[in-house]
């Protein structure tokens, strides 16, 4: 039997502000890999396709999470790709081994494709150089190609292809995942280091607005973890603008309650970089600031199948995802809010059929339980994020000890008045009466409620029951005399919505 808890607390200060949420924390990762860009994206041979070759039902799932920034082409893939074989006419295009995932690429789709479909999603390009087998120089030539007005080279064949106007791709990362001993030409840090500085010094003499993402460790697990952040940043510091980060969450041990408090290594995992930073800049003596890009977070641990067997778009990482799941990304993104005075990218890894919140047929869109969390967030949370006071039960966990029951993020838009509250409930078996309290000026009333519960862990949808987990509207709780009470269930994600 569920037993009763103490009611939970959530006391939210409207002046107690940690910083502005940069809407480029609701970010997606498209790379060359199983079948996320082909089959996924791009699926001529659908009978939903458009007229590009693009799938009209993924595009409408991705314009429902609402990307804000979208990173290409790897990834993996990026450390052994030459951009020049993905433009031009398709039928000259050539048909490469691909090493990184043991895949035959055909590079029908390449940078212009792209750059497209982030026209038809509405979202920002985030373009990954290769500094794997790819030189400085051809760093710069992408840059032209993209970004440059006509009348040299690379941008007068980028106007042949039919693009007239110069792109402006303002976000562009210096290569992918270079501390991995699996990286196709990988470095140690003082090699890449070097590498990267003199890319971004290139890159920045073609177009000077760019802003550029160093990379940095490629996990907490690494052996060179932070050293290599920090080596990369004292070499880089003043001609990068983000450090990146990547981390994939896992429930290997089959331990829910440690599982479930993730959120915990997710902000020390921000922490420790956000003091590297801190670190470098004195030591540079630099006013000049770098934030952090988490480009590439998710879970990952259930398919692990990377081996493509040279096919196009082999089925490769195609990962289930179940409530548990949906609960850890519903937390990390209420971490990015908590931490958004330092992240200002982010980008979900990834976005169609590999480690996805969507799962493509040729005929079939299913949106996984993780997509309502990322769409609740993308869409709601805007304008500052407040430093809400949490009193909640304790859950006793394995891997962090005592932590409480209720995961809680905040945010408020000045501009129109509305607030979101984004409320994780732990607990496998209580459900928590909560009252949240105003301090100064509180809300006049909330105005909607979405909620993602269920009992079993383990529940997920699938082809034929792609309603199993759905984020359904609830019934707003009411706002009386500046505050709100209400019962939050256990294995449940849950967004108020205010207005003031
Ligand atoms: O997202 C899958 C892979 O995970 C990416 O290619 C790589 O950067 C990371 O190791």
């Amino acid at each position: 039997m569920a037993d009763t808890p103490p009611a939970s607390r959530i006391d939210i200060d409207p002046a107690r502000r940690i910083g502005t949420i940069s809407p480029l924390l609701f970010g997606g990762f498209a790379e060359h890999m199983g079948r996320c860009i082909y089959e996924g994206i791009y699926d001529p041979a659908s009978p939903l396709a458009d007229a590009a070759g693009l799938r009209r039902d993924v595009l409408g799932a991705l314009r429902e999470i609402n990307y804000r920034v979208m990173r290409y082409p790897g990834g993996n893939f990026l450390s052994g790709y030459d951009w020049r074989d993905g433009i031009g006419p398709r039928g000259q295009r050539p048909r490469r081994r691909e090493l990184a995932w043991r895949s035959i690429e055909t590079n029908q789709f390449g940078t212009d494709e792209f750059l497209a479909f982030c026209k038809a999603i509405g979202t920002e390009p985030m373009l990954g150089v290769n500094l794997g087998t790819g030189t400085i120089q051809q760093a710069a030539d992408l840059v032209e190609y993209c970004n440059a007005a006509p009348g040299t080279y690379w941008a007068d064949l980028r106007v042949q292809h039919g693009h007239a106007a110069p792109y402006g791709v303002a976000y562009w990362c210096l290569g992918n995942e270079m501390d991995g001993p699996w990286q196709i030409g990988h470095l140690d840090a003082p090699a890449y280091a070097t590498k990267a500085l003199e890319a971004a010094k290139m890159m920045k003499w073609v177009d000077p607005s760019i802003k550029l993402i160093l990379c940095g460790s490629s996990s907490t697990t690494m052996p060179t973890y932070p050293m290599w952040d920090r080596v990369a940043l004292e070499h880089c510091w003043e001609h990068v603008d983000y450090l990146s980060l990547h981390y994939y969450a896992n429930n290997d041990a089959g331990d829910t309650p440690s599982y479930l408090a993730l959120a915990r290594q997710f902000e020390s995992h921000i922490d420790t970089l956000a003091a590297t930073l801190r670190y470098v800049q004195a030591q540079r003596r630099s006013t000049h600031q770098v934030f952090l890009s988490w480009d590439e977070w998710n879970v990952w641990y259930k398919d692990r199948q990377m081996d493509g067997g040279w096919q196009e778009a082999p089925h490769l990482i195609e990962e289930v995802y179940n409530l548990e799941d949906a609960l850890v990304v519903a937390q990390w993104l209420s971490v990015f809010l908590r931490r958004c005075d330092v992240l200002r990218i982010a980008c979900i890894a990834q976005i169609v059929n590999i480690i996805a919140p969507l799962l493509t047929r040729r005929d079939a869109l299913l949106k996984q339980a993780t997509f309502y969390p990322l769409m609740l967030f993308s869409r709601f949370a805007a304008g500052a994020a407040l430093d809400a006071h949490v009193t909640a039960p304790a859950i006793e966990t394995r891997q962090f000890g005592a932590v409480p029951a209720l995961d809680v993020s905040v945010s408020q838009d000045d501009s129109d008045g509305r607030g979101a509250i984004f409320i994780v409930n732990r607990s496998l078996t209580a459900a928590q009466p909560t009252v949240i309290g105003w301090q100064r000026a509180a809300p006049r009333r909330c105005s909607a409620a979405y909620q993602l519960a269920g009992t079993d862990p383990k529940l997920a949808n699938s082809f034929e029951q792609p309603d199993a987990l759905v984020a359904r509207t609830i019934a707003p709780p009411e706002l009386r005399d500046g505050s709100i009470s209400l019962t939050l269930p256990p294995l449940s994600f849950t967004v108020l919505l205010t207005e003031a």
